[in-house]
């Protein structure tokens, strides 16, 4: 007698090989990379769910390249993820928030690596000490270098349009990792019970308006008259506001529920907080293949802003595509750069 499974599970790996011919990966290079990241992401999840019980709390006491206070699990979780990325001997090069420079990755058996990867190992790091969600971004590229193992500054120095591959993982109630490849998106659960992420969000289409917006409000007067604007339509409006202080969780809920996550220019950062490279170009890359959008606050698609520094900041506006729509119309409106 056969039987037939119904619900049969897909991993992650499972997934990521049988679709190396929708990105023309026939050599398999880019498929062997998101299993690397894919693997360093398990290891940082085990660690961020005992983070309560063991050592790796607080302050590292040294500020990051860019300014910030360091948790200690953002540094573990930078220096479990170049490891893993030096595994498979696919990645070039790599740069990382908590790196002031890119790192140079070792040839691994005389090897070709073709890409190099942008990343912030976590996102939202404020949010570890209470429990709160946090993330990882990443993004990759193919490199500009043609020498076999070399690599320079120029190769992160892509627009984000020219990303091969983008995603992000989400340690939240559950743990979850969504990526692209630039033919749609796709999310994958993990299964602590077997240490697998499966398939459990198929070809994900963001919906095209929502009732969420995402803004750390606490900054309302510093925000220019247009984004004020904006922000009392939605008040008009009664959408509901959710700030987690991790744009991860933030863009990953108007991902699923439909909303829009702003971190415009403040006084403290005029020209914007989060940084191009590693936080919005991936996360842009997300949402627009998910039918959202991604704008600065100067209306530049964000993906077509050019990069010229590995820690260079940007305003942003991403979400669903009417209300980035609306956004765009405020901005126009009332900006007083006409
Ligand atoms: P990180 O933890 O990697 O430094 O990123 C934090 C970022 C982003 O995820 C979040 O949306 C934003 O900073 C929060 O900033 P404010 O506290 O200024 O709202
Ligand atoms: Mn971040
Ligand atoms: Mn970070």
């Amino acid at each position: 007698m056969t039987t037939t499974r119904q619900n049969r599970i897909i991993t992650l790996d499972e997934f990521i090989i049988k679709n190396q011919k929708h990105y023309n990966d026939a050599t398999g290079s880019l498929t062997r990379l998101l299993r690397d990241i894919g693997i360093a992401s398990k290891i940082v999840n085990r660690e961020v769910n005992k983070a309560g019980l063991v050592n790796i709390l607080g302050d590292a006491k040294s500020g990051n390249s860019s300014g910030d206070n360091v948790q200690k699990l953002d540094l573990f979780a930078n220096q479990v993820m170049i490891e893993c990325l030096q595994n498979s001997g696919e990645c070039a090069g790599v740069a990382s928030e908590e790196d002031e420079k890119w790192t140079k990755l070792n040839p691994v058996s005389n090897k070709r690596a073709d890409y190099v990867v942008v990343m912030d190992p976590l996102d939202g790091s404020s949010n570890i000490d209470v429990n709160v969600s946090v993330g990882t971004i990443f993004g990759i590229y193919k490199k500009l270098t043609k020498t076999k193992s070399g690599v320079k500054e120029s190769d992160f120095f892509q627009k984000g349009s020219k990303m091969v591959a983008a995603g992000y993982v989400l340690y939240g109630t559950s743990t979850i990792l969504v990526y692209t490849t630039g033919n749609g998106v796709n999310g994958f659960t993990l299964d602590p019970s077997i240490g697998e992420f499966c398939l459990s969000h198929k070809n994900i289409k963001m919906p095209d308006f929502g009732i969420y917006y995402s803004v750390n409000q606490g900054y309302y007067q510093k925000f220019d008259l247009e984004v004020r604007r904006f922000i009392d339509n939605c008040n008009d409006e009664n959408y509901r506001l959710r700030y987690i202080g991790s744009m991860v969780s933030d863009v990953h809920r108007s991902l699923f529920k439909g909303g829009i996550f702003l971190y415009p220019n403040t006084r403290k950062y005029p020209g914007g907080k989060l940084r191009l490279l590693y936080e919005c170009n991936p996360m842009a890359m997300i949402v627009e293949q998910a039918g959202g959008i991604a704008v600065d606050c100067q209306l530049n698609r964000i993906l077509d802003v050019p990069v010229t520094s590995i820690h260079q900041r940007s305003t942003i506006a991403i979400g669903s595509k009417k209300m980035v729509k609306d956004f765009i119309s405020h901005v126009k409106k009332y900006s007083a750069v006409k």
